[in-house]
């Protein structure tokens, strides 16, 4: 969703704002904007379309300031365009406000502010709150801002400034992330650590119905009815490198290649004896032994990573999974008690739907953990059970190291959960242990070779439509790969249990349609042999992902993509990464953005 980054200071304030929106524009990259307080006056400037467009707008009249907010668009309510693009105006131009999330009563209060006289010139939602904060203005800002909040329904991380009150950012949040950056002479607002990252280590998490006062030098948090709240400063390990290229041409590629280490660092330290110590997370093994049922609530690729998770927890925990895509969970009525445990997958831990039907869970008294890749973030705040996925900072949109990551701590939990139940034997759980122990190492192999991949990008990079297929394990892969193909290259490609494929979808096949095939050995190597006769034998293009030294497949196989053999369960981890390359070589080929592909956004705030 939307970015936000706010400055004041003593330095001049613009490539500070700019050099932040650049790292929030995975963020969304629809439009941006900066509000600034120029000689006690506030100046607005904004451009359609991408930082670049922004950026081109300030070289031809640059701005000299020491205060001001940024902001990156994903939009939902307006097409992007200049007058929809943040930040929005009072009538007067004396306030200011950069908004990400929506205000969902909005058409009401635009009524009652248009009856006052008040002109309305964009067609956003964000637009009303600033009309309101004029509305109650009465010489204290902070004041208007927490009145206005007090008025709007809905999702909102915002930073107001003004002419009125020039030495000030007041900031707010509910639903959306808002976190606070401490400098020396200088202080931060930023929808994530990054924005501010270069700058300062020192952060204040603010969470919901609260809001902030921000001049050079203090930091003021307030609740909503303007009592003043203490919070704790932390200190965040993630350093400002993360955040670049490293000289990899793309953030996709880049995070591809640190798989080894990402899923090496999720690991560490977590095998104690034969048990997992997660100390993220509160509950026992009894609380764990406990549990008669399981559900499983996430969106996009983190759902995916979710089914790999139910097939090893059934398998090792012995306990019934359910799944749901969680912008479907949260609307249904689900029965849940206290010998229930839910589980939400969310590598940002701001997906709205996800963050909701965990909530609404724990609301109905099930117990929880949260799998989340950063430290802070919304999703931590619902619950004292987390598994956190350290696989650092992921800036390109379309996830690839999170998902390795999660698929390891899902692993790692049907491990503990095993344990804790007594429902897997000792000589497994080592086994596995020392199975997971050599992934990083695997990985690495496959990423010294990956001409096959690219040889398979070459040559069927115009094709129309994908089909990808798996079976166990391999069926959440097949899932993985068609999502990343199709986010990121634009092909209509779709994932398949490949037994499906009989019921429907085999219609699709002729010989302009390449089938991916997910073949590491396993429980269903044998099946997995017919359906790819099958596809052979309507002309399909077959590709292989296949076992080293495998040949039963060669002569059925146009294209043979090969990686190592570990135990059947942790396949996903191998078999993803060729996965992810093709759909990276293809999108490069076709030459898309890679990183920032059209209409996405790498963490979705809103419904
Ligand atoms: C967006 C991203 C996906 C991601 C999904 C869930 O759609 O583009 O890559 O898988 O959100 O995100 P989360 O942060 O909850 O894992």
């Amino acid at each position: 969703m939307c970015g936000i980054i706010g400055y004041i200071g003593g330095k001049s304030a613009v490539p500070i704002l700019m050099s932040g929106l650049s790292r929030l524009e995975y963020r969304g990259y629809d439009s941006a904007g900066l509000a600034t307080i120029v000689d006690g006056k506030v100046h607005n400037i904004k451009a359609k379309g991408k930082l670049s467009n922004l950026r081109a707008l300030l070289e031809e009249s640059p701005v000299q300031c020491t205060t001001g907010v940024g902001h990156t668009r994903w939009a939902t309510h307006g097409a992007p365009s200049d007058l929809n693009a943040h930040p929005h105006c009072d009538c007067k131009g004396e306030i200011s406000l950069i908004h990400n999330g929506i205000i969902e009563n909005y058409l009401s209060i635009k009524k009652e502010l248009e009856t006052e006289g008040h002109t309305f010139i964009s067609e956003t939602d964000t637009e009303v709150l600033v009309h309101l904060i004029e509305h109650n203005y009465k010489g204290d800002i902070a004041e208007a801002v927490r009145k206005s909040l007090l008025r709007v329904e809905g999702s909102y991380a915002i930073g107001v400034v003004t002419s009125k009150e020039p030495g000030k950012i007041v900031a707010a949040r509910l639903d959306s992330p808002l976190v606070i950056g401490l400098g020396r002479g200088e202080n931060f607002i930023g929808s994530d650590i990054p924005a501010f990252l270069p700058y300062t280590r020192r952060v204040q998490h603010i969470q919901d119905r609260e809001m902030v006062v921000l001049t050079d030098s203090s930091v003021e948090i307030f609740d909503l009815s303007g009592k003043k709240i203490t919070r704790k400063v932390t200190e965040v390990h993630w350093d400002s490198a993360m955040a670049e290229k490293a000289g990899y041409r793309h953030f996709m590629l880049k995070e591809i290649y640190e798989q080894p280490r990402t899923i090496a660092e999720t690991l560490k330290g977590r095998f104690d004896g034969d048990d997992i110590t997660i100390e993220e997370m509160k509950l026992t093994n009894t609380d764990l032994a406990d549990v008669n049922r399981i559900v499983i609530t996430a969106c996009g690729t983190a759902y995916h990573a979710g089914i790999v998770g139910k097939y090893f927890l059934e398998e090792y925990a012995r306990i019934p999974v359910e799944m749901d895509v969680a912008s479907e969970y949260r609307y249904r009525n689900p029965v849940l008690d206290d010998k229930t445990l839910v589980i939400a997958i969310t590598q940002s831990g701001e997906t709205a739907d996800t963050l909701v039907s965990f909530r609404n869970a724990i609301a109905q008294g099930a117990k929880s953990i949260a799998i989340t890749n950063v430290v802070g973030s919304s999703i931590t705040r619902e619950t004292p059970n987390l598994i956190l996925t350290r696989a650092g900072l992921e800036i390109g949109v379309a996830a690839t190291k999170t998902f390795t990551a999660q698929v390891t701590a899902m692993i790692l939990l049907g491990l503990k959960i095993g344990r804790a139940r007594g429902t897997i034997s000792v000589e497994d759980f080592r086994m596995f242990r020392e199975e997971l122990h050599k992934v990083p190492a695997l990985i690495e192999k496959i990423l010294q070779d990956i001409e096959p991949v690219r040889t398979v990008a070459r040559k069927y990079y115009k094709s129309r439509d994908f089909l990808f297929l798996g079976r166990s394990v391999g069926y959440p892969v097949a899932l993985e790969g068609a999502l990343k193909l199709k986010e990121i290259s634009y092909i209509h490609a779709e994932g398949y249990a490949a037994g499906e494929m009989k019921h429907g979808p085999i219609a699709l096949i002729d010989d302009m349609v390449p089938v991916v095939n997910i073949l590491n050995h396993g429980p269903v190597f044998e099946k997995m042999l017919s359906n790819v006769k099958e596809v052979k034998a309507r002309h399909a293009i077959t590709i292989g992902i296949v076992n080293e030294g495998d040949e039963s497949f060669d002569e059925y196989l146009d294209e043979i993509i090969k990686v190592p053999y570990i135990h059947p369960n942790l396949s996903p981890l191998l078999t993803t990464i060729p996965l992810q390359l093709l759909s990276y070589f293809i999108a490069d080929k076709r030459d898309k953005d890679v990183d920032q592909p059209r209409n996405l956004a790498k963490s979705v705030t809103v419904e």
